[in-house]
């Protein structure tokens, strides 16, 4: 990228070329379609009880058979609609396109809310153009679903972003100290324990903290001024490029540390001034280190 949107909107990147058939309009209905119909799939389709069919990373890093069959469902349409397209999904990881275009899918963000039935769970599609790399990608469109009441954001790049048809924005940037801050945390124990120390640093400092559970509806939530400042380390593309694009067109700077882009390092998501206090902040508490202090 120019990459997850880490550019402050005054500072805006050079356009993409698109191939000739496609609008950014096109893709963000065709992002806003997909996020829907892998919704409804997740949503009608919930057993009574919702198993943990494998793990990943970690014992608590799960995966269930929704998750599988909400990638299938989002792989098969964009065959369909753009069968030229690369295809990045959390569950099947990549496959090549001819395009120049990827589809960057999260089919369930949020896995241990919906395996427990808690509310905070989406779908996640953004489609970027350039190389398959997050650090060379430019997102074009995306759209979050939210499963359990439906709520959907979209965005499209230069064209703002929307909570169910309506402009969204964030709030204007106050203080740290009376600032709702959004965070998430890890599957690894040891990386757990380093948030926990940066927790320590950031909690007295901030109105308080909300772990919702999907980083895709935390970023949204920035975007609509449900939250005031987003931070994560970790982050997978797929949790973060619709939602960081959500963000970024609704007003948010989201950035990573010490000048570096957003991303698996470090995503920090608000309005640009109280953006630009919590990086400095995370930075002090050295927020993007694994290692023990
Ligand atoms: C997770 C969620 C969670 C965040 C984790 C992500 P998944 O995605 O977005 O909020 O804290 O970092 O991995 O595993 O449910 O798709």
């Amino acid at each position: 990228m120019t990459s997850f949107h880490d550019a402050p909107r005054e500072a805006p990147r050079d356009e993409p070329r698109l191939p000739d058939d496609v609008t950014i309009a096109g893709l963000r209905a065709l992002a806003e379609r997909l996020a829907r119909e892998a919704g409804t799939l997740v949503r009608d389709g919930r057993p009574e009880r919702v198993e943990v069919a494998a793990t990943k990373s970690s014992a608590v890093d799960v995966v269930t058979a929704m998750d599988a069959e909400s990638e299938a469902l989002l792989r098969r349409v964009i065959a369909e609609e753009r069968p030229d397209d690369a295809i990045l999904g959390e569950e099947e990881g990549a496959s090549a396109g001819t395009s120049g275009l990827t589809w960057v899918i999260d089919p369930i963000d949020g896995t241990v809310n919906y395996l427990y039935g808690v509310a905070s769970h989406a779908i996640s599609v953004a489609v970027v153009a350039g190389p398959p790399d997050p650090a060379e990608w430019t997102v074009l469109a995306g759209a979050v679903h939210s499963v359990v009441d439906g709520r959907t954001w979209t965005a499209g790049l230069g064209a703002g972003a929307t909570l169910d048809g309506e402009p969204v924005a964030v709030n204007p940037a106050g203080p740290l100290a009376t600032s709702l801050v959004g965070t998430g945390f890890g599957y690894d124990a040891d990386r757990r324990r380093r948030q926990a120390q940066v927790l320590v640093e950031v909690l007295p400092r901030v109105r308080d903290i909300r772990r919702l559970g999907s980083a895709a509806i935390d970023l949204c939530l920035v975007a609509t001024g449900r939250l005031d400042l987003y931070y994560e380390r970790g982050l997978n593309p797929w949790d973060l490029a619709a939602g960081a694009l959500v963000a970024s067109e609704a007003g948010a700077l989201v950035t990573g540390l010490r000048g570096r882009p957003a991303g698996s390092e470090m995503t920090v998501a608000g309005a640009p001034d109280a953006a630009r206090e919590l990086v400095r902040l995370l930075e002090s508490a050295e927020a993007d280190s694994d290692d023990r202090r």
